[in-house]
């Protein structure tokens, strides 16, 4: 098992603010991408950095346990709260990078809005590749880099502060070259732009499977 890392940093008011702004950008069309993220999943699954619980409602009925594991403290309260609604969600408290479960233990591992904040995507890439068995699918949904060079631009500039303002949030990523260096195959990706917070600008999203080979 890998060694735990330090202990996760408070984000006590990110952490209240998503609980209240996740649920209007659901509203916006991120509900639609979540239920197109889960569907057709069957058997066990990992979610890592569950939040407060905004996917538990759209696991198909063929998935028959879900360990959603959530850092923050408030967030996983908040999915606690959710899941007693759901019987095959169990809320762990855990980090990406330290998955507390045996190798090739999940048939699909769940990633949403996730990537961009994980100080380390390359090792929380690593360890879910660890724990899903093989031929198991990676199921993600992430913010990424703009493709647009000088709008990447812009990103990389706006990322420090916005990373401070949003608990570590990056808008500079290029998840989907993470997921590929990883050893994922990519099975099938979808990249749009889509705006969840009102008076922020769009950004690019991507939204797709990749199998554990
Ligand atoms: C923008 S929220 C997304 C929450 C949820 N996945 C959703 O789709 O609404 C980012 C989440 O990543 C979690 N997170 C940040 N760093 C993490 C880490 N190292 N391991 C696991 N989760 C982490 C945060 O606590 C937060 O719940």
């Amino acid at each position: 098992m890998p060694k735990p890392p330090a202990e996760y940093p408070s984000h006590s008011l990110f952490a209240w603010a998503y609980s209240r702004v996740g649920s209007a950008s659901d509203n916006r069309g991120a509900q639609g991408h979540r239920r197109q993220l889960l569907a057709g999943l069957r058997g066990n699954v990992i979610e890592i950095g569950a939040g407060n619980g905004l996917n538990f409602l759209h696991y198909p009925d063929t998935v028959t346990e879900v360990v959603a594991a959530e850092p923050e403290p408030y967030l996983r309260s908040e999915a606690e709260r959710v899941a007693r609604g759901h019987r095959q969600v169990r809320v762990i408290d855990a980090r990406a990078e330290a998955i507390p479960a045996g190798n090739a233990s999940f048939d699909a591992a769940v990633t949403s809005l996730v990537l961009c904040s994980v100080p380390n995507p390359r090792l929380a890439l690593a360890e879910l590749k660890r724990v899903l068995r093989p031929g198991g699918e990676l199921r993600f949904y992430e913010h990424v880099a703009s493709h647009h060079r000088s709008i990447a631009r812009l990103e990389g500039l706006a990322t420090p502060l916005w990373s401070r303002m949003a608990a570590g949030c990056h808008l500079n990523r290029d998840t989907l070259a993470e997921i590929e260096a990883a050893g994922f195959v990519l099975e099938e990706v979808e990249r749009f732009s889509f705006g969840p917070i009102p008076l922020l600008p769009a950004v690019d999203h991507i939204l797709g499977r990749a199998s554990r080979p």
